[in-house]
């Protein structure tokens, strides 16, 4: 195998293993359902509409009938639907080897969930960190499991010093939507190294990692094809984007290469990590800062209500001596 150009021809077997991902239905969450189910795996797209798993269910099964797919609906802006989401696959499935929490959005004009959080923020984060601390017993008890957070290059737009570095927004005052996008995914990298971290001090054999795909025409950009000069662009981006089949590579090698390593973050080689084939990238200087992961960890179990059973380090010498 050739590390440094790494592509599906390099993707192990995967029979056996139950994979969950979220926003499987489209863009860069299809291609990599499809690659996993492709090579074998139990996949579970999860998804805010049957309609739209089904369909991308059904596209998969056109390339290999035999392939296991099964679709479950999911809501990320909804506490009460990922809860429901969590109980109905701990009733089906007794084991998750990768969880991978790809959904997202981006730069959406304000607008608070159900539960009151920016919709951002709550889709791309507090919805995986909820999703994650839910179905941590059964990931922690499958063997070699995986967690991979998608993530993006715009986390790096998010430095110390220009401003609060993550904002949980209660009103539109001062909402940028381009930079809550940045800060939800700055706090998808935050998130992933204090899992790892907290994986190694529960001596856990689960890893945490990261990835982001440079850049792709999905529909993500979909909260912004409206504005002049995009639509503009349009024919261009379409043309000269890497297609979302090369740009998932960086998160199906994080999920799947054996060789990769807790806590590392991939993205493509090529100039600016905008293209090119899957290697390990650094992640912004933020990103490592363990006490600002810290203190995300701990604001988000405040606001979802869930409570990780790998505490910090504190936690851990009470939970010892209960
Ligand atoms: N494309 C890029 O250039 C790029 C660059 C950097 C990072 N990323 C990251 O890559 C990931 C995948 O994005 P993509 O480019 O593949 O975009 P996409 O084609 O728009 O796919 C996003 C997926 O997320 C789902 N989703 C959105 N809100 C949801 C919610 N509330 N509950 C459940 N699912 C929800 C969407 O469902 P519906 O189909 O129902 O809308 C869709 O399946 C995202 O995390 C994004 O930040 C993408």
């Amino acid at each position: 195998m050739n590390r440094g150009r790494w592509s599906l021809a390099d993707m192990p077997d995967q029979a056996g293993k139950v994979m969950v991902i979220t926003g499987g239905n489209s863009g860069l969450g299809f291609e990599t359902a499809k690659a996993f189910a492709l090579k074998g795996a139990h996949v579970i797209i999860a998804c805010r509409s049957m309609e739209k798993g089904e369909k991308a269910r059904n596209k998969i099964l056109q390339e290999s009938r035999v392939a296991k797919i099964s679709v479950m609906t999911i809501d990320l802006t909804d506490l009460s639907s990922i809860r429901r989401f969590a109980e109905k696959f701990k009733q089906q499935y007794f084991r998750l080897d990768i969880l991978m929490n790809n959904a997202g959005i981006m730069a959406s004009p304000f607008a608070l969930t159900i539960d009151g959080f920016e919709s951002q923020m709550a889709t791309n984060h507090l919805g995986h960190f909820a999703l994650t601390g839910l179905l941590l017993d059964t990931i922690i008890n499958t063997p070699n499991s995986r967690v991979v957070m998608v993530s993006s290059l715009a986390h790096k737009m998010i430095r110390n010093g220009n401003g609060n570095s993550i904002s949980f927004f209660k009103d539109s005052n001062g909402y940028k939507p381009f930079r809550a996008y940045c800060q939800s995914k700055l706090a998808n990298i935050l998130f992933t190294y204090e899992l790892q971290r907290r994986f190694e001090l529960y001596g856990c054999q689960s890893i945490a990692v990261a990835a982001h795909p440079g850049a792709s025409y999905t529909h993500l950009g979909r909260f912004q094809e409206s504005k002049p000069w995009v639509r503009f662009l349009l024919p261009l981006i379409r043309v000269v984007l890497p297609t979302p089949q090369s740009a998932s590579l960086a998160q199906i090698r994080a999920a799947s290469d054996p060789t990769v390593k807790g806590g590392q973050y991939f993205g493509p080689s090529g100039l600016l990590q905008l293209a090119g084939y899957p290697v390990q990238v650094k992640s912004s200087e933020l990103s490592y800062n363990a006490e600002k992961a810290k203190e995300l960890w701990k604001y988000s179990e405040q606001l979802t209500n869930i409570r990780y059973r790998i505490g910090d380090v504190n936690s851990k010498a009470s939970l010892a001596t209960a």
